[in-house]
């Protein structure tokens, strides 16, 4: 069987989860083709027998690069199984169970629902910076839990995680309001002058949102808030509020298919 993985990743979080679901997948004899939403732009399940979306959580929602990706899978009348999971901070989310009442609306046969901790990537905003130690752990936790997933999946085992009403709605609008303020909070990215100009984040920004100017690299207004030029410049030159960041998605980053 053969199942295709569509999947966006800002700081390998969600890539690495990935990786690790197609390795763990083949010993289970399930193939399992990785796409990245940001290359596909639309989701095309043919020739699949099954489906997994594959995303990380923006204040407690799906960015809405994957929101607006879900809308492009093909309505289906042959009950395709899927799988969906979220990575993210916390241990628990709306994201995963918005996306799965969407593809249920589309004929899909949601089997398995996973929110999967992982490393914040984001803790200078909220939360606080992952020790290394929490990293390890929770690192550990996240393979525990994919090796869960697959075995139940492979045994055609249902895996829902429960989300309650009030968190759902709570969750749509703290989310949506956080999405409107994303424009605001990304001016506070900026390039320092030890930018060397590798071309590093403007190679892989999805959004191609940042050029060259003046010497510097400069961040427009057309940013998602993915962090990947921050946690990616190998010179830790892009700051948040005039300030390095220490680059604690450095090694997992590597995960992706960087340009
Ligand atoms: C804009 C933004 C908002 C976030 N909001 C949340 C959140 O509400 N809850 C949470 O647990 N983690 C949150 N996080 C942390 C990420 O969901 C988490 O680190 C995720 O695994 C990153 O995946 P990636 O490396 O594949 O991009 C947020 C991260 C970003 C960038």
């Amino acid at each position: 069987m053969k199942g295709v993985l569509y999947y966006f990743s800002g700081t390998g979080n969600t890539k690495w989860a990935a990786d690790k679901l197609k390795e763990i997948f083949e010993r289970y004899d399930l193939q399992l083709d990785l796409k990245s939403i940001e290359e596909e732009k639309r989701a095309d399940t043919r020739g699949y027998s099954f489906l997994v979306i594959g995303t990380p959580v923006y204040a407690e929602i799906e960015p809405k690069i994957v929101e607006d990706f879900i809308s492009t899978v093909p309505v289906t009348e042959t009950q395709t199984r899927c799988i969906v999971y979220s990575t993210q901070g916390a241990a628990k989310c709306s994201a995963v169970r918005r996306i799965s009442t969407e593809l249920a609306k589309r004929g899909y046969d949601v089997a398995v629902e996973a929110m999967i901790e992982m490393p914040n990537n984001f803790y200078f905003y909220f939360g606080k910076e992952p020790s290394d130690k929490k990293m390890r752990r929770v690192m550990i936790g996240a393979e525990r839990k994919l090796r869960k997933l697959a075995r139940d999946f492979s045994r055609d085992r249902e895996q829902k995680q429960r989300t309650s009403a009030l968190r759902l709605s709570v969750g749509a609008f703290a989310g949506k309001t956080f999405r409107k303020s994303i424009p605001k909070i990304s001016q506070n990215i900026t390039a320092s002058g030890d930018c060397i100009k590798c071309g590093l984040c403007l190679r892989n920004c999805p959004k191609g949102n940042i050029t060259f100017e003046g010497g510097l690299a400069i961040i427009h207004s057309n940013c998602i808030l993915c962090l990947r030029c921050i946690h990616l410049c190998p010179e830790n030159a892009i700051l948040y509020k005039g300030r390095r960041i220490n680059q604690t998605q450095k090694d997992i980053i590597k995960h992706l298919e960087l340009k």
